[in-house]
């Protein structure tokens, strides 16, 4: 793995007349805190996600502890991995986890139904997920089955996982060598119920989720935050029933019959597919221009469907008490060719970068009610941060938008507005916005995310800064020669290096930003 310092400085490209923008950034007018679960991830058991990505086995000669990937630790690691979800997706709901507890020699295998096939050998499970989110720093979020599972069997993980006493499931957990009772802070069940979690109607999955959530139970100071599994994309009507349905049983304020809070909060998933089939979806590495402006297109959507959704909520818990959690998003492209197509591999270019930069944008500007979002996935399967090829450890472009992004974590967003309109392009029949940005403050900085989003022409950018004194600003830029430029073991033609063009005049913040960039610009603040 290089660090960014040891690499040869980026290709930019800067044809074009330079377009431009002028934002006014009110710094003195903190809005909702940026939760840093906005950052979180997703590992499912699928393709080279778990095994080959996180799990290598205690036999491997790939450095690791207890068998968990040391590389890829450290690289997480580095982006302060707030919480991590397992097991699945789709896996989830075909999942018993029992099979994945006790000696490994003598766990089950099983059939990996969703993805590829293939025969699950259960090596990774509880205990290794576990430990693996210790290693990392991160919290676990946990999914449960309920598609395929039972009620009982969800609430005997949650005893196996939290409780500290005597209790049957806490003792088998001892006999398997933990003393101690994990902290599981999120719990999901289901998902995606609407498809491969049960092919359920919302009312359907309602129902159940009353059932599920009543079991869910906090055991001594362990206090989960539920999660109930939600819509697909701009389904609203999905958040509708559950927000209806779900009814006292969602919210800080919900009460089951054991006195306990179910429900805390409400799922989605959005992906970034530009098509034209499912079964075409495009190469994520030899696109042209009008397929990038078109991923950019779907990927600027995302802001309307947060939208769309938090309205629904808020008819209904006008009050916020209720989160949404966007716990799978990213791009979705043909596999890698060659590669199992169950496998979803797919390689991660600079437009990755940006899909993730104007995601972010849109995640802060909707802190009050988004509190929760998990890229698909973190290695190795779809927008990943992380390859891994044998030995090698590849950091893709949309890592490198995580890393900038860390000041965002859990500080308070700032309102950033266009001054006199943002250059666009026409996509189809909508136009597209060629600017993104986000700002937020915390410790004594502002920190201000850009991205340009023409593919040939700069970007200078004028931000009046309101409300503070601003100290010397600092920029991070990430950029390379070509949109479809991408990061393998042998070549890192997309990494991270000084932002030059970045002056502060009077409250005045001048940037330049090369075609397809993405930057962060830190100052102090008096
Ligand atoms: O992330 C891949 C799959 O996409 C997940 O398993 C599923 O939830 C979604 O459809």
């Amino acid at each position: 793995m290089l660090l960014d310092d040891e690499r040869a400085p980026a290709a930019t490209a800067t044809t074009g007349t330079a377009l431009r923008v002028q934002a006014v950034l009110d710094a003195d007018l903190p809005g909702p805190r940026i939760s840093r679960h906005l950052y979180g991830h997703f590992a499912e058991h699928l393709g080279r996600c778990i095994y080959g990505g996180f799990w290598v086995g205690e036999d491997s000669p790939v450095p690791h502890e207890g068998g968990l990937r040391l590389d890829v630790v450290e690289a997480l690691r580095a982006l302060d991995i707030p919480n991590l979800r397992w097991p699945g997706g789709c896996f989830a709901d075909t999942y018993h986890w029992r099979d994945g507890v006790g000696p490994r020699e003598e766990r089950p295998t099983m059939v990996n139904s969703h993805w590829g096939d293939v025969v699950e050998d259960n090596s990774f499970g509880t205990h290794e997920f576990m430990a693996l989110c210790e290693l990392l720093g991160a919290d676990a979020y946990v999914s449960a089955n309920v598609g395929s599972g039972t009620v009982r069997e969800a609430a005997e993980w949650i005893e196996y996982l939290t409780r500290a006493d005597d209790s049957p499931m806490a003792r088998l957990r001892r006999s398997h060598g933990r003393e101690e009772p994990w902290k599981v802070p999120f719990w999901g069940l289901g998902n995606e119920p609407w498809g491969c979690g049960g092919g359920m109607s919302s009312g359907a999955y309602a129902e159940l989720a009353r059932q599920f959530g009543t079991y869910s139970l906090d055991h001594g100071d362990n206090h989960l935050y539920r999660i109930a599994a939600g819509a697909a994309d701009a389904d609203y009507r999905w958040t509708e029933v559950l927000m209806q349905n779900l009814g006292r049983y969602l919210g800080a304020g919900a009460v089951t019959g054991h006195g306990k809070n179910t429900y805390q909060a409400i799922s989605f998933h959005h992906y970034t597919i530009v098509g034209p089939t499912w079964e075409n979806k495009g190469s994520a590495t030899d696109f042209d221009v009008d397929e990038y402006y078109r991923t950019m297109a779907e990927a600027a959507r995302i802001e309307q469907i947060i939208a769309g959704h938090a309205a629904v909520m808020d008819a209904y818990d006008p009050r916020k008490e209720v989160g949404l959690v966007l716990d799978e998003w990213g791009t979705w492209f043909d596999v890698e060719p060659g590669t199992n197509p169950g496998f979803l591999f797919q390689q991660n270019t600079m437009r990755d970068a940006l899909v993730a930069g104007v995601h972010f944008d849109a995640f802060h500007r909707h802190a009050d009610r988004l509190v929760m979002a998990n890229i698909a996935q973190t290695v190795n399967v779809l927008q990943a941060m992380l390859l891994t090829d044998g030995e090698n450890l590849v950091l893709t472009p949309s890592y490198h938008v995580f890393a900038m992004n860390k000041g965002h974590h859990d500080a308070a967003s700032l309102p950033l507005a266009v001054r006199g309109g943002v250059p666009t392009r026409r996509v189809g029949d909508e136009d597209l916005e060629l600017f993104s940005a986000s700002a937020s403050t915390k410790d004594g900085r502002v920190l201000v995310s850009l991205t340009n989003l023409d593919a040939e022409r700069p970007l200078e950018v004028e931000v009046d800064v309101r409300g503070v004194s601003a100290g010397t600003p600092v920029g991070r830029l990430l950029t390379a020669g070509e949109i479809t430029d991408h990061n393998t073991a042998s070549s890192t033609p997309v990494h991270v290096r000084d932002l030059q063009d970045v002056h502060l005049d009077g409250g005045t913040l001048r940037v330049t930003l090369p075609a397809h960039s993405f930057a962060t610009v830190s100052f102090p603040t008096a």
